[in-house]
């Protein structure tokens, strides 16, 4: 096959963990005889820095002409001002938005061998296996008015939370058909007790559940469940949730898994099972940003941008094979107990960025057919 992929690496880690992630790329291609053709784009305050555009049109024109894009990070404090009207993040968002990339789909996994290297209790961490299905073109983000301005009462500001039916709908069929190949379990988080949108959102999840007679929905207000992502967390399945609550519940799930950079995700236009088929190009990235704090020092860990690409394998290319191969070598990376700082414990093998990735790829390469 031949895989035709954009691979945008952003900034601060962004480079450093899509350098890895494109070797893994390579090395599980060659190793099943299929070729390659990457092209890479600017994107974020790199891009703002060259060309004034947080997405030039060359690079959106890129992804819309590649079969599948990896994204690795964007922004910093480089580009923090108050002042400034143009910002890395929206060029993340832009393409999300352009490209109609509307399911976000993070999975949460607990690998035994890192059950050490979370600070929450081992018998909570047993059994974690959820994916959280993040909302990711409507709602805070991109709904107007979102502005700011100055009056007699001072300074304000104002963005707005708005979900049409439709945006709702698409979502939970997204929740929906996942749970079906799973634990037959869906969450929806809202805050329906306060949001006239919360009151939107559960109504459709509760008319799309009629639709999938095998599949337990639960609601839950999206407080209770940052609480019992930490209290019960092997309880859950799908959690479904607008785009804000997604952004920062995922965040504290990535606790779960012991770090940040291990959760993987991929951006789609349509359901899990349309992707592959599909004639537009998804996006696969890390949920974590660019981490400035460790920018350059070439500790941060790569599994995350590398399973992205185990997600990129198994949905946009149906290489299922392929996708399980490189979730094989992380796991057996993590067995013989290498780790980037962010999991180390005293027992570990600490590595930098690029040995992580030389293990995972070692263990790609000599894996037979
Ligand atoms: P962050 O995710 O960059 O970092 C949060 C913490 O996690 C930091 O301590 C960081 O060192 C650690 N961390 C993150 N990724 C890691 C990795 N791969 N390995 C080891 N440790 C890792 O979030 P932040 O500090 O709040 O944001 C920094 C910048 O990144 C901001 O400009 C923000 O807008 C941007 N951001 C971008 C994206 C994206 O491009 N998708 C996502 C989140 C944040
Ligand atoms: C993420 C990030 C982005 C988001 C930012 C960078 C716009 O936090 O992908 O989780 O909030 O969606
Ligand atoms: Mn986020």
């Amino acid at each position: 096959m031949k895989l035709n992929v954009a691979i945008l690496p952003g900034d601060g880690v962004g480079p450093e963990v899509t350098a890895e992630a494109e070797k893994v790329l390579h090395s599980v291609v060659s190793r099943f005889g299929h070729k390659l053709d990457t092209s890479i784009g600017l994107i974020g305050g790199s891009a703002i820095d060259e060309t004034g555009t947080a997405l030039p049109e060359n690079t959106l024109n890129i992804c819309r002409n590649s079969d599948a894009i990896l994204f690795g990070a964007v922004g910093g404090p480089k580009w923090d001002s108050a002042s400034s009207s143009i910002r890395p993040e929206d060029g993340i968002l832009a393409i999300r938005k352009e490209l109609g990339l509307f399911a976000n789909i993070r999975p949460v996994k607990a690998y035994n061998s890192l059950i050490h290297s979370s600070p929450l209790k081992e018998d909570r961490l047993s059994g974690v296996d959820m994916v959280i299905v993040r909302e990711l073109t409507g709602g805070l983000y991109f709904a107007q008015p979102k502005k700011r301005w100055a009056d007699e009462s001072g300074r304000q500001a104002v963005d707005t939370l708005l979900y049409s039916e439709n945006e709702i709908f698409r979502i939970m069929k997204v929740a929906f058909e996942l749970a079906s190949t799973r634990k037959l379990k869906v969450t929806s988080v809202d805050k329906f007790n306060v949001l006239e949108t919360g009151r939107l959102w559960r109504e459709i999840a509760t008319e799309v559940s009629s639709d999938y007679p095998d599949i337990d929905l639960e609601h839950m207000l999206v407080d209770n469940a940052a609480m019992q992502l930490v209290r019960a967390p092997a309880k859950f399945d799908v959690i479904v949730s607008e785009n804000t609550f997604g952004d920062i519940l995922s965040d504290e799930a990535s606790v779960l898994t012991g770090s940040m950079g291990m959760l993987p995700s991929a951006s789609l236009s349509g359901s899990i099972s349309e992707s592959a088929a599909s004639s537009k190009a998804s996006l696969y990235e890390p949920i974590h940003g660019s981490a400035p704090d460790i920018q350059g020092k070439g500790v941060a860990n790569p599994i995350a941008a590398i399973l992205s690409v185990a997600m990129m394998l198994r949905y946009s290319f149906d290489l299922r094979e392929e996708a399980e191969v490189i979730e094989l070598a992380v796991q057996d990376t993590l067995d013989s107990q290498y780790r980037t700082p962010d999991l180390a414990t005293d027992k570990s093998i600490v590595v930098s960025t690029s040995e992580m990735g030389l293990q995972i790829t070692n263990r790609i390469n000599k894996t037979t057919n």
